[in-house]
């Protein structure tokens, strides 16, 4: 098994990685949890897949179980299906020494980590990430959140969960398009921090059989870069906004399309490929480092061409990201792979290299 210690401010949290891990939980919560009420928080497709089986075993085990599933999908990522999480926790009287479980990929863990940061001012929290992304990405860092009409991500918190445990083994019923989705994520922390880590994915042909023997381990190192930078920056003031490589552009197309159209990891794809050009256009980057980073994200099946919309709607949305602090953009780039930066642009200056670049940029339709 690999293992892993986060140390934040308020506690240190261990990340278990191993492949089959999930048939060892009960026993390991028995040990470790028992005696507490547990809230499994999960979504209408994990829970038919892997959920029912795991509250069958805990109840077996004589926990005292909470269900709470929840429509899969961002759409669901909302105030609206947080306050049924609190109504589910009041009426089933849950106390401060119980725990929330969040079983599924970010959007439950997101949810089921606010839930647990704000409901008597703060529950245990512990992470079953089920999707690659939640694996490799959002299962550590604390960051915590629900989204509004108005952007996404709006309202949330820094909470650390108590503990992660993620089994590989979950990816096998994994669509095509969210591995990708989580390889999208998988490579950025090769080309922020790992060379080696890009090395290893672009290497050979892609073949999600063969990969199977290599994931407990690709995990693990991913999981180490994020741990990293997490810990040098905990509150995301200063180096962990390398972490958004990509996600300033990325967001702003989730955003421009509703959230209904490409997924995260495709439109974070599609902002390293746009930003990585217009940072070797403006000289910060290393020669060639785009048509690499490109032919990485294509191997996985991810865009590197923005889809057509409204190019002044995108815009508009680059303007309203979270990343805005008082009209300056952080932006995370590349100098070379495996080297992540960070630059400060105004407004003007970045709306104005951005429509420059997404002109060469549209998908024929
Ligand atoms: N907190 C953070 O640091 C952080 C970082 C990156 C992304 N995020 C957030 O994570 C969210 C995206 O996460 P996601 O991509 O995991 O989305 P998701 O949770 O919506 O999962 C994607 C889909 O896969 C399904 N699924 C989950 N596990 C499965 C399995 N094992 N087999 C088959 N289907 C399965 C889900 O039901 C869902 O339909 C976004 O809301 C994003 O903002 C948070």
């Amino acid at each position: 098994m690999e293992k892993l210690i986060v140390a934040a401010r308020d506690k240190n949290y261990e990340i278990a990685i191993k492949t089959g891990l999930s048939k060892e939980l009960p026993a390991i919560f028995k040990e470790k949890y028992f005696g507490k009420r547990l809230a499994i928080v999960t979504d209408s497709n994990v829970y038919p897949l892997y959920g029912k089986e795991f509250l069958e075993k805990l109840k077996k085990e004589g926990f005292e179980v909470e269900l709470i599933v929840f429509q899969a999908g961002e759409q669901s990522k909302n105030l609206s299906t947080l306050e049924s999480i609190y109504t589910k926790l009041a009426d089933s009287a849950f106390t401060r020494s119980d725990a929330i479980v969040a079983f599924g990929g970010g959007v439950v863990g997101d949810m089921a980590g606010l839930a647990a940061a704000t409901f008597l001012r703060g529950l245990g929290y512990i992470q079953i990430p089920t999707t690659l992304l939640a694996m490799v990405d959002s299962s550590i860092g604390g960051k915590v959140a629900v989204d509004m009409p108005q952007g996404k991500n709006l309202i949330g918190a820094f909470y650390q969960p108590d503990a992660v445990f993620t089994d590989p083994k979950f990816l096998e019923t994994l669509s095509g398009s969210q591995f990708s989705n989580g390889m999208a994520e998988l490579l950025k922390h090769g080309f922020i921090r790992d060379a080696d880590l890009y090395n290893v994915l672009v290497s050979g042909d892609f073949n999600r059989n063969d990969l199977k023997h290599k994931m407990d381990e690709l995990i693990y190192n991913s999981c180490l870069i994020k741990r990293d930078v997490v810990e040098e920056d905990e509150f995301d003031n200063g180096v962990r906004q390398v972490l958004n490589f990509g996600h300033t552009i990325g967001h702003a197309i989730e955003r421009v399309q509703n959230y209904s159209g490409l997924s995260h990891g495709e439109a974070v794809s599609i902002g390293m490929a746009l930003i990585t050009e217009m940072t070797e256009k403006m000289e910060l980057t290393r020669k060639g480092e785009t048509e690499k980073i490109k032919l990485a994200l294509k191997k996985y099946g991810l865009p590197v061409k923005l889809p057509s919309l409204n190019t002044n709607d995108l815009v508009k949305a680059i303007a309203l990201d979270k990343k805005n602090r008082s009209g300056k953009f952080t932006i995370a780039y590349i100098e070379e792979i495996g080297s992540g930066k960070l630059i400060d642009m105004n407004l003007t200056e970045l709306e104005g290299k951005i429509h420059e670049i997404l002109k060469d940029h549209i998908e024929a339709p």
